[in-house]
């Protein structure tokens, strides 16, 4: 079976969140979003709630123990046969507070997330790894100095199991900081929080379905367009961006936005290479929910290399290589108590159900690709 010790490939989590303990206590403290809260519920039991979105409808999502206990996070694990998560904070990270805060509680949670790392339990099965390890964060906020995102970006380079750091869609142009992390050779792990205008999305109330299905991957689309457009792909070659959502709805306009560049003006000449190019540069997450969504991003990165002004051809194989299984756990619980949530299982059952994937590309996405991008010995 697939637990069998040594033979087996690894199932590796790398879109699955946490709010530290000292994260939670500093929502808890705020009157407005992001924030915590407790009320009575209808049966007149004291529950807390998160109101983190913007315009967020109602009365925000129930939030507890699955966000900070790290036994939570180790019991989700055990019961989707999860062998090591790449656990990262949860949006809306350090964006709302002062330079001088986001700095300090961007080093104290950084210290906090390497020790709920480095004291995870070892990965069964798996000498040698554990079965937690993270992403850490960077005071990426208004009006911080240069020189504090750096300060950040050394500390993190000193926690051994902290190898990556996740940011939102804000304040990350600055050129000094991109040369340092592509030096650090950190993994960036691009994730959304603030999605796109509200107003797009009508009156009526619809839970958080636009916000989450079509806003939050809207948001990354626009980042890493921003990014190719800024020729950042083009100076740092070799920084490794991972995109969450399947890198939102990126791969399905790439011919479009190439063909906008070539018939714009001001941009027709500044990149290095067509846009699809790009898409080959980088990582995406598995978390698109659908094996067809799956197939097509493979299909997308694989004729990436085709559109080098230098020369390529097409690679079927290599789609499969920069996709890596994610869950965004604990968001998405299921509506009724379950012991396996839906969210997981349709990712993975996406995972098994490409047609155009043979099992050693599965076992890439899986696990094998996340050990290889974080530089894993298995
Ligand atoms: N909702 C969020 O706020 N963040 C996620 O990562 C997923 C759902
Ligand atoms: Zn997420």
């Amino acid at each position: 079976s697939r637990r069998t010790l040594s033979t087996r490939a690894p199932i590796v989590d790398i879109h699955t969140h946490v709010y530290l303990p000292r994260y939670a206590e500093e929502l808890r403290a705020r009157s407005s979003a992001p924030r915590i809260y407790r009320r009575t519920d209808a049966d007149g039991q004291l529950e807390e709630r998160l109101l983190i979105l913007d315009g967020e409808p109602g009365v925000g999502r129930p939030v507890g123990p699955q966000y900070w206990e790290r036994d939570q996070k180790l019991l989700f694990m055990k019961r989707h046969d999860i062998d090591i998560s790449f656990v990262s904070s949860a949006n809306p990270w350090l964006d709302f507070l002062p330079p001088e805060r986001a700095h300090t509680l961007a080093q104290e949670l950084n210290n906090d997330l390497e020790e709920y790392c480095s004291t995870s339990p070892q990965a069964n099965g798996f000498p040698g790894l554990r079965s937690i390890y993270g992403f850490g964060l960077l005071p990426l906020v208004s009006g911080i100095s240069v020189s504090s995102v750096l300060d950040v970006i050394k500390q993190v380079n000193t926690l051994p199991h902290i190898s990556g750091i996740i940011i939102g869609t804000r304040g990350v142009g600055n050129e000094p900081v991109w040369e340092a992390i592509q030096q650090a050779n950190l993994v960036v792990f691009i994730h959304p929080h603030y999605g796109v205008d509200s107003k797009s999305f009508g009156n009526k109330t619809n839970g958080h379905v636009l916000p989450l299905a079509l806003g939050f991957p809207f948001e990354t689309t626009i980042a890493i367009t921003r990014l190719i457009l800024a020729g950042v792909l083009d100076r740092y070659p070799n920084l490794r961006l991972l995109l969450a959502h399947s890198g939102g709805a990126l791969p399905q306009l790439s011919s479009r936005l190439a063909s906008c560049i070539a018939h714009d003006p001001i941009v027709a000449k500044r990149l290095k290479h067509d846009a699809r190019y790009y898409l080959g540069k980088l990582y995406f997450d598995a978390v698109a929910y659908g094996a067809e969504e799956l197939r097509f991003v493979s299909d997308v990165i694989g004729r990436a290399e085709a559109y080098s002004f230098t020369g390529g051809e097409y690679n079927a194989d290599v789609g499969s290589t920069r996709m890596l299984f994610g869950t965004d756990h604990p968001f998405f619980p299921p509506l009724e108590a379950s012991q396996k949530w839906q969210s997981v299982e349709d990712n993975l059952k996406a995972i098994w159900s490409v047609r155009t994937w043979e099992d050693s590309a599965r076992a890439n996405v899986l696990g094998l690709n996340a050990l290889r991008l974080f530089d894993l010995e298995c």
